[in-house]
């Protein structure tokens, strides 16, 4: 894919960089063969380490909003330091975004309407995976999911307290572009007095 062009003039005059995020996550949808919703989530713990893993993007409001065990490492470490990063790589357009910002949680109501629209077992299984914790034996959380399923049937999946929704809300937007013989483009966007302001950036 060609994308020597820079970034398009309707993207340079959009106010907030959210929308060139849109633009961009739209066009991966329809190029990359698996997850264009799949984000590095960076946290902190608390002896200021550095940790990351992949999460999925589930929703774009105000925020970027990612579901997951507040008792998992992520959870605990964001419990402890809110201040998070994300990074999508979309390969097949050769593009990246990344973003700072803050993280807190999202409304127990709105992770139930997203917990409800999960298939039966994929709830089954977020209630009975302790996220992160040691797993003794590799076929533990099989027999531990069966018996769930089975005390569960005919019953109602409620969302656990401990599954939560985590809204990134950014201060800073890096876009990516690729371009041949390392002339890569970056525009740097910063949250600032309530204003986004734009930088470009050395490749
Ligand atoms: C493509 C992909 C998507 C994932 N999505 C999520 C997710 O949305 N939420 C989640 O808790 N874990 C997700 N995981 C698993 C995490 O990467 C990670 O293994 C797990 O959350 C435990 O991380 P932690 O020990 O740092 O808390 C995903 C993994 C992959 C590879």
């Amino acid at each position: 894919m060609n994308t020597y062009d820079g970034f398009k003039e309707k993207e340079l005059n959009y106010i907030n960089p959210v929308d060139i995020f849109c633009d961009w996550f739209e066009e991966a949808k329809t190029h990359e063969p698996n997850d264009p919703d799949a984000m590095a989530l960076a946290t902190v713990n608390d002896e200021d380490l550095p940790n990351v893993r992949m999460v999925l993007l589930k929703k774009i409001d105000h925020g970027f909003v990612f579901f997951s065990n507040q008792n998992s490492q992520k959870g605990i470490e964001l419990n402890k330091n809110n201040n998070a990063a994300i990074c999508f790589h979309w390969k097949s357009i050769r593009k990246q975004v990344r973003m700072k910002g803050v993280v807190s949680k999202i409304k127990p109501i709105e992770a139930d309407d997203y917990f409800n629209t999960r298939p039966r077992g994929s709830r089954i299984g977020a209630i009975v995976s302790k996220q992160s914790s040691i797993l003794r034996n590799p076929d533990q959380f099989a027999k531990e999911y069966s018996s769930y399923l089975s005390t569960m049937e005919g019953k109602e999946i409620n969302r656990p307290a401990y599954w939560v929704g985590y809204r990134l809300v950014p201060n800073e937007i890096e876009f990516w572009l690729n371009s041949d013989y390392r002339l890569h483009q970056r525009l740097k966007f910063s949250f600032i007095d309530g204003i986004w302001t734009r930088e470009y950036l050395y490749p």
